[in-house]
């Protein structure tokens, strides 16, 4: 069975490369590079000792899908290509719109062409906004308060008529909570561009003394220490979540609605503290004002996900600690050989 998967350089998607041919699927990676080197897959081809068949494309262009559908009988697609900056998504929406749901709606007229209907979609808990309670379960209400947020909203929603229209599609929606860590070879990870925004990149960078300092977004939330609540999950343990959908998305029935989180919530003080244990470093902090669309606490109900995939992730926080540090500490400029 072969599986394209669709922004597969990136960093979700290298590491979900690595559990789909151990678990014996063929793949074909494609992706435009505009946030990857191509440098991760060679790194998971070492890892996996095999070759990775690789084709350079956008999903907006048909022309470039049509080329790896007449290559290769696909029976499923992965589909993590999209953008994910949510400040970016404030500034550049149409960008956004464009890249995401313009370029998921042309994979899906691709994919229809060529009698391949079965999609694994990344989805985002972004998609729950700000939510009146937590656990949250898939069937709280949804809500998006930026363009990045609404372009998975819109997706998903396309999905769904897509379903509703033709019923031998199968379609998985795959509702990530905060992916972090790295495969433990401490060869591939998440590399941002520029300044990161999200966390855990953004400590470890300070940890190896690219950034001089971590500021923490708010400690007036009304969660254990003051400081933001999120479900980190080990970026391993997503992408198994991916492999399980796959493997069960044929007895599905209609289109699957998934949380991928532990369940468990940390502070941004608590995986602060994880991290300085896991690396032996200090990370230098100062608490900051609350950054703009911020929610205070935000953790998952995995339960569905047990019951439908049978899977739940393995990994605590401080084996994500120490697999993004092993990470950043062998590779301080991420795939770029240096700063310049
Ligand atoms: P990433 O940026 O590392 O990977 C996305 C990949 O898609 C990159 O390799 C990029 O080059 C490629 N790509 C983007 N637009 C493309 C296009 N038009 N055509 C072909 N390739 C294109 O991001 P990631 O963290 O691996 O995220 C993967 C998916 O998961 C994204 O859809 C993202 O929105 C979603 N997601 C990520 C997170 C997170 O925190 N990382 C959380 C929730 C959801
Ligand atoms: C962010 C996005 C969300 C996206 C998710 C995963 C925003 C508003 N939300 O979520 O849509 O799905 O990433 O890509 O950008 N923090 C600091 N200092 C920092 C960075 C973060 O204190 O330098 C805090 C935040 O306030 C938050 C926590 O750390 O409490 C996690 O932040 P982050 O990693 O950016 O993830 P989210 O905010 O959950």
């Amino acid at each position: 069975m072969r599986i394209l998967v669709t922004g597969g350089a990136g960093y979700i998607g290298s590491h979900t490369c690595i559990l789909l041919l151990e678990a014996g699927y063929d793949i074909v990676v494609f992706d435009n590079f505009c946030n990857a080197s191509k440098e991760s897959i060679s790194r998971v081809e070492k890892i996996m000792g095999k070759t990775i068949p690789l084709m350079e494309g956008d999903i907006r262009n048909k022309e470039d899908l049509n080329r790896v559908f007449e290559r290769y009988t696909i029976d499923a697609v992965i589909h993590f290509a999209g953008l994910k900056a949510v400040g970016e998504s404030v500034e550049k929406p149409l960008e956004y719109y464009d890249n995401n749901i313009y370029g998921t709606l042309v994979l899906c007229q691709v994919m229809a062409a060529h009698g391949c209907k079965s999609i694994v979609f990344s989805s985002s808990a972004t998609v729950y906004g700000d939510p009146h309670t937590t656990p949250i379960r898939e069937d709280f209400p949804l809500s998006a308060t930026n363009p990045y947020g609404r372009s998975k909203l819109f997706i998903e929603e396309m999905l769904r008529d897509l379903y509703v229209s033709d019923k031998t599609w199968k379609i998985v929606l795959l509702r990530y909570f905060n992916p972090i860590g790295a495969h433990e070879s401490g060869t591939i990870g998440e590399d941002p561009n520029g300044i990161p925004n999200n966390l855990l990149p953004f400590i470890a960078q300070t940890a190896i003394g690219t950034r001089a300092c971590l500021s923490v977004f708010g400690d007036d939330y009304n969660t254990v220490d003051g400081t933001g609540v999120r479900d980190y999950i080990h970026v391993m343990d997503l992408a198994d979540g991916h492999v399980k959908a796959l493997d069960k998305m044929n007895t599905f029935s209609e289109v699957m609605t998934i949380n991928l989180g532990t369940g468990k919530g940390y502070s941004v003080l608590e995986v602060l503290k994880a991290f300085e244990a896991a690396s032996g470093k200090k990370v230098p902090y100062t608490i900051a004002p609350r950054r703009a669309g911020d929610i205070a606490e935000c953790f998952a109900d995995p339960a569905y996900a047990k019951a439908v995939l049978g899977w739940e992730a393995q990994r605590g926080i401080d084996e994500m600690c120490k697999d993004s540090w092993r990470w950043q500490s062998n590779n301080p400029n991420g795939y770029k050989e240096s700063n310049s």
